[in-house]
């Protein structure tokens, strides 16, 4: 089908009718309020109140190429560039993970829980969304944040810019800790963390043939995979920069793969560490929260 018309009303109807095979119609009216906030800064109201409005013929082109992109399964977020975390429009790029609803609830739980805490790292930070979040709600903590990807960091760093947010940015590989660096030099890392938060990467490739065509194809496999041979790895690495790093009375707080949640208390448990897991809005065991005991 063509865009009948120039006309709003028919904008929705051709993405409502093209992308019906794909989505169901509550994701393409999403898509669609994305789409017109994005290319026209109209919210919902403003989409009621224009419906019977035309707009010009080069914002129509953009909602013909949407279209086409979300057939090729190409994440919404990747076709406007932002993705709306904790109230904040956050810049992502095809090397930044998208940030996901579940993140969210982790900074909402920390916000809620732990707001006395002054010094604050975040573990493979990506598009900078956990970090920069925090630190919007916790002005007086410093936050430093940490991610191997020096494309993810460059963005990472556009979005605190963006916000108003200082946070020391670090570059280097959590499995290797000596190869840490600050990306400006003057900055002086602290020793000890009263708060450590990470989302690391945390899928094992066995389960990639399960996900989505618009994660897999589009969303670095660096920030989603990680052997099958040694799937938590990067809470191995967690808990042992905790050993060293977090203060007595610290928290650690990282996301975890559902599927592992048994083996990844086991696993900070033998580090010292006495470990509680959250269940996330989906009634899954998302969350994992652990103290010195
Ligand atoms: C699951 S993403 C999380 C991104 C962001 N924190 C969020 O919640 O949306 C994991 C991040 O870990 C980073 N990463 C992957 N391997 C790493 C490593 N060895 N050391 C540090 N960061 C790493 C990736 O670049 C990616 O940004």
């Amino acid at each position: 089908m063509h865009i009948p018309s120039n006309k709003v009303r028919d904008i929705e109807r051709y993405m409502l009718y093209e992308l019906a095979a794909q989505y169901p119609e509550g994701e393409i009216r999403t898509f669609i309020r994305i789409l017109f906030d994005a290319y026209l800064g109209w919210d919902t109201t403003q989409l009621l109140m224009h419906r019977e409005e035309s707009i010009n013929q080069s914002d129509l082109l953009k909602f013909h190429w949407a279209t086409e992109a979300l057939k090729q399964r190409r994440p919404i977020q990747h076709i406007v560039g932002w993705a709306d975390f904790c109230g904040l429009r956050i810049k992502v790029t095809p090397d930044t993970l998208i940030p996901r609803p579940e993140t969210e609830e982790i900074v909402e739980w920390i916000i809620k829980n732990k707001t006395n805490r002054q010094h604050i790292i975040d573990l493979c930070t990506g598009s900078g969304c956990i970090a920069i979040a925090l630190k919007q709600r916790i002005r007086e903590a410093d936050i430093w944040a940490m991610d191997i990807s020096e494309k993810a960091l460059r963005v990472a760093q556009e979005n605190a810019q963006t916000h108003n947010t200082g946070i020391h940015f670090l570059q280097g590989d959590l499995l290797k800790p000596g190869t840490w660096r600050p990306l400006h030099e003057s900055q002086q890392t602290p020793c000890t963390f009263d708060l450590i938060v990470s989302n690391p990467p945390y899928i094992r490739e066995a389960e990639r043939a399960a996900m989505d065509a618009n994660v897999k194809d589009y969303e670095p496999a660096l920030a989603l995979f990680v052997p099958d041979s040694d799937p938590l790895r990067f809470y191995r690495a967690i808990a042992e920069f905790a050993q060293q790093h977090l203060s007595d009375e610290g928290t650690i707080v990282a996301e975890i793969n559902e599927a592992l949640g048994s083996e990844t208390i086991q696993l900070f448990e033998k580090y010292g560490f006495a470990t509680t897991i959250h269940e996330d809005f989906r009634g899954n065991p998302r969350m994992l929260e652990a103290e010195k005991s």
